[in-house]
């Protein structure tokens, strides 16, 4: 008996996870659970930032090849295959060994998650680390690209689940 309410509340258990994992109509679930949504309005990445924030979400960092693989082929179909560049949450900070106090460009992102994985074009500028520089990424290649902030672009926020 106590062998079959286990069962049932595993049962229950996952099914009550996903039911809270889903994302919200207009918007796709990532591989960690996290719901992102694609605006085809195009604007300047510190806008694009602002929006994101304001409705208690971020401009997207990918942390591993599967969501980006994932987002890709989301973007993909979002953009009928035709390849445009959308915001990231990724730009050039500072940053300093606290032993060695060597200071250097690097890339990071506004959420504060490492920069570990990246996925730069052959084309994609990355080592041009100047302040002013913030990630997009290509909807079909779902490579990356060092683009100026202060062009118009399309962009994607992340929320985490169960917020939107
Ligand atoms: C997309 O962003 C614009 C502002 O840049 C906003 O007016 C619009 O409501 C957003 N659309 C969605 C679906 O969030
Ligand atoms: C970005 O573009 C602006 C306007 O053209 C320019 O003033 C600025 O130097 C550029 N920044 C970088 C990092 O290239």
């Amino acid at each position: 008996m106590s062998y079959i309410f286990g069962t049932l509340s595993l049962v229950l258990a996952i099914f009550a996870s996903l039911v809270v994992a889903k994302c919200p109509s207009g918007t796709f679930q990532g591989i960690q659970g996290d719901c992102f949504s694609f605006n085809n309005t195009k604007t300047n990445w510190l806008y694009a930032l602002d929006f994101c924030s304001f409705h208690q979400g971020t401009l997207t960092s990918i942390d591993s090849a599967l969501e980006n693989a994932k987002i890709t082929n989301e973007l993909k179909s979002l953009t009928n295959n035709v390849p445009q560049k959308v915001w990231l949450g990724g730009y050039v900070g500072y940053d300093c060994d606290p032993q060695t106090v060597n200071c250097h460009n690097q890339w990071v992102w506004v959420d504060d998650a490492d920069f570990y994985y990246d996925n730069w074009d052959v084309n994609g500028n990355s080592g041009d680390m100047q302040y002013g520089l913030f990630t997009a990424i290509d909807t079909v290649g779902g490579t990356w690209f060092a683009v100026n902030g202060t062009i118009e672009l399309a962009f994607i926020c992340k929320y985490p689940p169960g917020l939107i």
